[in-house]
């Protein structure tokens, strides 16, 4: 078996009855006016973090949604959107998909907006999305990308970029680990499929991303999420795995690099504004939230009357790059 055949038995069976160990959720779901969320999504939640975020939807969106599970979030997504077909969510696991059909009819006794064909559920395969290019306006996962090994990983977010339209957002939610994690967990598929053992550390996922062609790239969250230790993993040292919420845009990557917001700000206390010439115009008293690229460049300047932040990690808007 393969690990991806092993992922697929792993969510049939998760599907068929609800797996408390595959909920990895850290936040609750947004409490939106008028959406009940039926308590059979909320059991199957097998996300960690979110995909909503309020700054990103529009009701005339597509929205693609990869890895349905319970269909928890692409109801979410439905929420804003309200449209025949305005959301497409895929699954390769025909019995998770039936279980989001039976969900989301559930959703709409509950919900007097709903309808269940505001939903398209598609069978597919991250590695080779059934949209056309260009189709989508959001395309999001959550906790899906973490289990794929390095090519397919690469192939998954070049397929996510291939099917949204210029400046779209793929937005995701994923663990990562503080530290690379050790060989034998990563091949251990099991764990691997319980988004336990396929983490990247932080800045090697960045790099996947940009890497396949997305050039704007915000980071929206950050928080514990489970600790391998080392009694119950055999590592030698216990590691955090984190989860993440990220935003990164179908933008052409600029020449001199990505630009990556982690939530870095200038702070200036001279007198008057600085111009850096590039764009950016600090005046006293004004935060100024920059990317990573023109943080370094502000730092280098050496001036005392410029302090750049470190990341927070919570960006949520402003500033120019
Ligand atoms: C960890 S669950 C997350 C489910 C959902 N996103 C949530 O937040 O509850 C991963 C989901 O991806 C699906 N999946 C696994 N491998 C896939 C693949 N190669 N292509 C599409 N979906 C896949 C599984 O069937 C499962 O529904």
């Amino acid at each position: 078996m393969s690990y991806l055949e092993t992922t697929r038995e792993v969510y049939r069976e998760a599907a068929l009855a609800p797996q408390k160990a595959l909920c990895c959720t850290t936040s609750k779901p947004y409490q939106l006016p008028g959406l009940s969320i039926p308590k059979a999504m909320l059991e199957m939640n097998y996300g960690c973090g979110t995909t909503i975020h309020l700054q990103d939807l529009r009701p005339d969106m597509t929205v693609l949604y990869v890895g349905v599970g319970g269909g928890m979030e692409a109801l979410q997504f439905a929420y804003f959107t309200r449209r025949p077909g305005s959301v497409i969510a895929v699954d390769c696991v025909p019995e998770m998909l039936e279980k989001a059909r039976a969900n989301f009819e559930v959703a709409a006794g509950e919900n007097a907006w709903f309808d269940p064909s505001f939903i398209t559920l598609m069978e597919g395969d991250a590695l080779d999305l059934p949209v056309p290019d260009g189709s989508a306006d959001l395309a999001a996962q959550n906790c899906l990308f973490n289990i794929f090994e390095e090519e397919d990983l690469g192939r998954a977010l070049r397929e996510m970029r291939r099917v949204l339209r210029p400046h779209g957002a793929l937005v995701i939610s994923d663990p990562v680990a503080q530290v690379p994690i050790p060989a034998h967990l990563r091949a251990d598929e099991r764990l691997r499929a319980a988004c336990l053992s396929g983490a990247l550390p932080l800045d090697d996922y960045l790099s996947r991303i940009t890497g396949a062609g997305f050039g704007t790239v915000e980071i929206r969250g950050r928080r514990p999420y489970r600790l391998l230790d080392r009694r119950r993993y055999g590592i030698e040292e216990d590691i955090l795995l984190e989860t993440v919420e990220i935003a990164a845009f179908n933008d052409p990557v600029p020449s001199d690099g990505p630009c990556i917001f982690t939530g870095r700000t200038i702070l200036f206390t001279g007198e008057g504004a600085f111009d850096d010439g590039r764009g950016h115009v600090v005046t006293p008293d004004i935060p100024l939230p920059i990317c990573d690229k023109t943080a370094r460049w502000f730092e280098g300047l050496g001036r005392e009357d410029i302090f750049v932040t470190p990341p927070t990690y919570h960006y949520n808007g402003g500033g120019c790059c």
